[in-house]
């Protein structure tokens, strides 16, 4: 069973998409922390962000295994994240490595923004997570305030609005619910009855 989350930065897909995996003992990849990994790769090495070749060189030399995701989670890799997402040749060179755990026997679990209408169009439960805008740049806001980073509530609304924008409005693989994606808003929900919600689309779908 491959079970394909998509939705906005900060929308819950990635708590969902745990638990979900844990549930049905599937491997779950956050597809995510691969752009995260090529965007602090790129600061790293002081990449030019127009360089598309370069970027994807270093997309092509991920390693799926030692992916950090602690390291990956400030604003900053985020930002550079979605900026080097928007560029194709970064997505076709990711594209075998996303579709193979996704092929693996058995299925699995994975979250991103094109995993129901690019990685797995085929995948048997596709779930469209999404929220306010407002309400994801509160999570947001407390997880980043949390670990110390020095942001407030507007700057971070700011970057979620712009983040939409050039994740929704780019011409490769942009982020839009796949026609068979079944949409979870959970504005007004807390974290146990989202997840409730998500097991009762996959029961719905599978009957499992
Ligand atoms: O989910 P996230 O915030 O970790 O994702 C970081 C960026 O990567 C996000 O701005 C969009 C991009 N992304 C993507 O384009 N396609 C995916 N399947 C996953 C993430």
């Amino acid at each position: 069973m491959i079970i394909a989350i998509d939705g906005p930065a900060a929308s819950g897909k990635g708590t969902i998409a745990r638990a979900l995996a844990a549930h049905f003992g599937l491997p779950h990849l956050d597809t995510g922390l691969l752009y995260r990994a090529v965007g602090a790769k790129a600061l790293a090495d002081h990449v030019d962000f127009e360089d598309e070749a370069a970027l994807a060189a270093r997309a092509g030399a991920l390693d799926l295994a030692a992916l950090d995701p602690e390291a990956l989670k400030s604003g900053a890799v985020g930002e550079a994240a979605s900026r080097v997402a928007a560029l194709p040749q970064v997505r076709a060179t990711l594209l075998t490595v996303q579709q193979d755990f996704a092929r693996q026997p058995g299925g699995a679990v994975l979250d991103g923004r094109d995993i129901g209408t690019v990685i797995a169009p085929h995948a048997e439960v596709k779930i469209f997570v999404t929220a306010s805008p407002e309400a994801r740049a509160e999570r947001r806001y407390r997880e980043l305030a949390g670990r110390g980073e020095p942001v407030t509530y507007d700057q971070v609304l700011a970057d979620i609005l712009r983040r939409d924008a050039r994740d929704s409005g780019r011409a490769s693989a942009p982020l839009i619910r796949a026609g068979d994606a079944v949409v979870l808003d959970n504005t007004a929900l807390d974290r146990n009855a989202s997840l409730t919600r998500a097991l009762e689309i996959v029961a719905a779908r599978t009957g499992r």
